[in-house]
């Protein structure tokens, strides 16, 4: 169609073929809410996916920010956040009973700007939140030292940022601890695990041999036993040089299951793993001979860099992060969000505060709230996980032809792309100077819809100037310049996964003309 509407999101939906047989799981358990199989299924799954340690999934990306407060114990003071965010953020620090304090933002990012956070602190500041506006990162290693200085807590809105990582040595706070390698498929990566567990208890006897004489660093490094990569359960491997034992019994000699070991073969070596394959004879008549050929092995491959080495994720900085899954965002579970700390302990007060503040059946630890994910819901993120790296791929050539097509139009800006993230193109937003441009944003927003493109004026108006908000000391237009200034020229483009080549010269055609 010549003129559709082309719309400023569209959400991302799974396969509704795949959906179904996880809806027929669901009705047949019954088990439909409650920290279901689901539930827990994405909890690790968004951990591996996104590097992190500790997620609780939420109802949806408010309730994670007011509960944020909640679990670390936050009651009473003084909240620095910026005003050029959605409404949630500040709400969340209203609901607590705290005063939001809003500081201006970076012209660049948007973000907020570090250097006016340490002029806004005084002896009743308790918190900062900040947001990753457009999922472009915040300086949080100016802010974490900040509040370090100052004790004071960070719980950063990265409402916009699923997936952002920035390149980080592992040996800094944001990239130490991870686990190095996470190829583990999520669909299946719980039950193999349960499986895996089993078969270390029952190892065979030639198994018994070989992890004698590898366990330690006896050849030379570290392997793990029974070990889950993509869909399978490898005998031993050594996750830093990426090399595979597998032990065969004698029923690998028959073709059936030779065919299915070389399909193996061939899927590990596509993660760049090496494979040596060992009879149980060989293992024990000749164990010495087998050792000299892994410590050989071992000796000729080089260690991997894991991806993890490389980015850590946006959200390891700060007390805590939170994340939507709203319809509208690169990641959703129609309505959802999530909270992420970093250890079991706060992990567990944050499911406690989820689910009422029920500690057990008869004790609540404190007044929380309901805010829990459904079974139905999950299943939906977890299909959705699968191809959410597309999406992004297909937002980021999206963003690139935006660039593109309005680079030779005076008056328009684009948000700069930060060097050494990795983006998720969650937004595309452009910034009209009325004077070089011609016309005013809001002419320009309407001369748009007119041509049924639909943008969104995003983030418009200033938090600040909501009548909840309007009297508070800081939010004097004098205090916050920058921030107004990018609300009254913001326009976010159509940014979605759906967008064609023909929708965004369709784009660029109603803003050039
Ligand atoms: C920056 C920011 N924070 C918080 C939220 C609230 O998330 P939800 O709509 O999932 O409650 C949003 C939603 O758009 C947002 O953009």
């Amino acid at each position: 169609m010549k003129n559709k509407k082309i719309t400023v999101t569209s959400p991302l939906l799974p396969d509704l073929e795949e959906f179904i047989p996880c809806l027929k799981q669901i009705w047949d358990s019954k088990w439909i809410t409650n920290n279901g199989d689901f539930h827990q299924q994405l909890e690790q799954a968004l951990c591996e996916y996104l590097g992190i340690d500790y997620i609780s999934v939420f109802t949806n990306g408010t309730l994670p920010l007011i509960t944020a407060f909640q679990a670390l114990n936050i009651r009473q003071g003084e909240v620095i956040t910026t005003p050029y965010s959605f409404v949630a953020t500040t709400h969340a620090i209203w609901w607590n009973g705290l005063t939001p304090v809003f500081v201006d933002v970076d012209p660049i990012t948007g973000n907020i700007d570090p250097d006016k956070i340490e002029t806004a602190i005084t002896e009743n500041t308790v918190a900062i939140m900040p947001v990753h506006v457009y999922g472009n990162p915040c300086d949080t290693a100016k802010i974490d030292a900040l509040a370090k200085n100052y004790n004071l807590k960070v719980i950063y809105d990265a409402a916009h940022a699923f997936g952002v990582k920035v390149k980080a040595p592992s040996n800094s706070p944001a990239g130490g601890g991870r686990a190095l390698y996470k190829t583990a498929n999520p669909m299946t990566y719980e039950w193999l695990k349960k499986h895996s567990k089993e078969m270390r208890k029952n190892q065979t006897q030639a198994e018994d041999v070989l992890w004698s004489l590898l366990r330690g660093e006896n050849a030379g490094a570290s392997f793990r036993r029974q070990h889950v990569i993509m869909d399978y359960i490898v005998d031993f491997v050594c996750v830093d040089k990426g090399l595979v034992l597998e032990v065969d019994g004698g029923y690998h000699t028959n073709s059936e299951q030779k065919e299915a070991d070389e399909l193996r073969d061939q899927m590990l070596k596509k993660q760049d793993y090496t494979v040596l394959r060992f009879t149980n004879e060989q293992v024990i008549g000749d164990p010495d001979t087998i050792l000299k050929q892994i410590q050989n092995t071992l000796q000729s491959l080089p260690k991997r860099v894991s991806k993890d080495e490389a980015w850590s994720s946006i959200l390891n900085a700060g007390d805590m992060s939170t994340l939507s899954f709203h319809a509208t965002k690169v990641f959703n579970t129609i309505e959802g969000g999530a909270l992420i700390c970093h250890s079991a302990e706060m992990k567990q007060q944050i499911d406690y505060l989820k689910n009422f503040g029920f500690e057990d059946e008869v004790t609540v630890m404190a007044p929380g709230i309901n805010s829990k994910m459904d079974e139905i819901r999950a299943a939906y993120g977890l299909l959705n996980l699968r191809q959410v790296d597309r999406a992004i791929a297909h937002r980021k050539q999206v963003a690139q032809n935006y660039r593109a097509g309005l680079k030779n139009i005076k008056g328009i800006t684009c948000m700069h792309e930060i060097e050494g993230v990795l983006h998720n193109y969650s937004y595309f937003p452009i910034f009209v100077n009325e004077r070089e441009y011609g016309m005013s944003r809001d002419a320009l927003y309407e001369k748009m819809k007119a041509a049924n493109v639909l943008g969104r004026r995003y983030f418009y108006p200033l938090i600040s100037t909501f009548s909840p908000y309007s009297s508070l000391p800081s939010s004097n237009i004098a205090n916050l310049p920058i921030a107004n200034n990018l609300a009254n020229a913001v326009i976010c483009l159509p940014m979605h996964a759906e967008l064609t080549d023909e929708d965004v010269k369709r784009v660029i055609e109603a803003i050039s003309r």
